[in-house]
């Protein structure tokens, strides 16, 4: 990555309206969770390449809730913004919302954070301008999408430790061993066996 001092820039929303249409209906008619899924990568691409001018790569996605169902014949609009801007990195948060145009109601189905990478010819990251910080709003975004990035760290090893010692480290624990962890977890309740 070059070292040049880098440009500061703001990043502009990026709004994107869809008609769901019925190729994108799973088995009880409401629209796929792939589908949209499909839909919010492409948002966040378009998002993220837009503030850098660059190709960019999905990291990440975290927090895809579903919280209502969206049906075929809807409006859903996506709203996304680039919250916070790494050296090579972006967070982009999006808000689906779907609009029944014949009950003349909207409501909010989901909402997203990804981590997109902006990435060279040669696929590697580059850097790309640093966010312009100018109002209340955009700067307590910028917090609380670095305290998401800090918390995914430390997610991504908690995971990595838990997929060593259970997965591919597995052969190293007795038989005794496992039984026990096995008790303790399910002491804890909210499993089922
Ligand atoms: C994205 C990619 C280019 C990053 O490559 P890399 O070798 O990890 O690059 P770096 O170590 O230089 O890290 C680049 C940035 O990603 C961040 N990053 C890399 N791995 C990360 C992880 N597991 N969690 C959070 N951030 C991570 C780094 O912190 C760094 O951020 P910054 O530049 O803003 O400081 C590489 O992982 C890739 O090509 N992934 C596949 C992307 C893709 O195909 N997506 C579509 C999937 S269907």
């Amino acid at each position: 990555m070059d070292q040049k001092p880098r440009e500061q820039q703001l990043a502009e929303p990026l709004v994107m309206t869809m008609l769901m249409t019925p190729e994108m209906a799973n088995f009880s008619g409401n629209v796929h969770g792939g589908s949209i899924l499909k839909l919010l990568d492409q948002v966040a691409y378009a998002c993220a390449a837009h503030y850098s001018h660059q190709y960019t790569v999905t990291l990440s996605v975290d927090q895809v809730k579903f919280k209502k169902p969206v049906k075929v014949g809807e409006l859903v609009t996506f709203y996304a913004q680039v919250n916070y801007v790494g050296r090579s990195t972006m967070e982009v948060g999006i808000k689906a919302i779907a609009e029944d145009i014949h009950a003349k109601s909207s409501r909010h189905t989901n909402s997203c954070y990804f981590t997109m990478v902006a990435v060279g010819d040669d696929g590697r990251p580059v850097t790309i301008p640093e966010l312009l910080l100018d109002n209340p709003v955009s700067k307590a975004r910028f917090v609380a999408a670095k305290l998401r990035r800090q918390l995914r760290q430390e997610h991504d090893a908690t995971m990595q430790a838990i997929d060593l010692k259970w997965t591919e480290q597995l052969d190293i624990l007795t038989e005794q061993e496992i039984d026990d962890a096995l008790n303790s977890e399910l002491q804890k309740g909210g499993v089922t066996s």
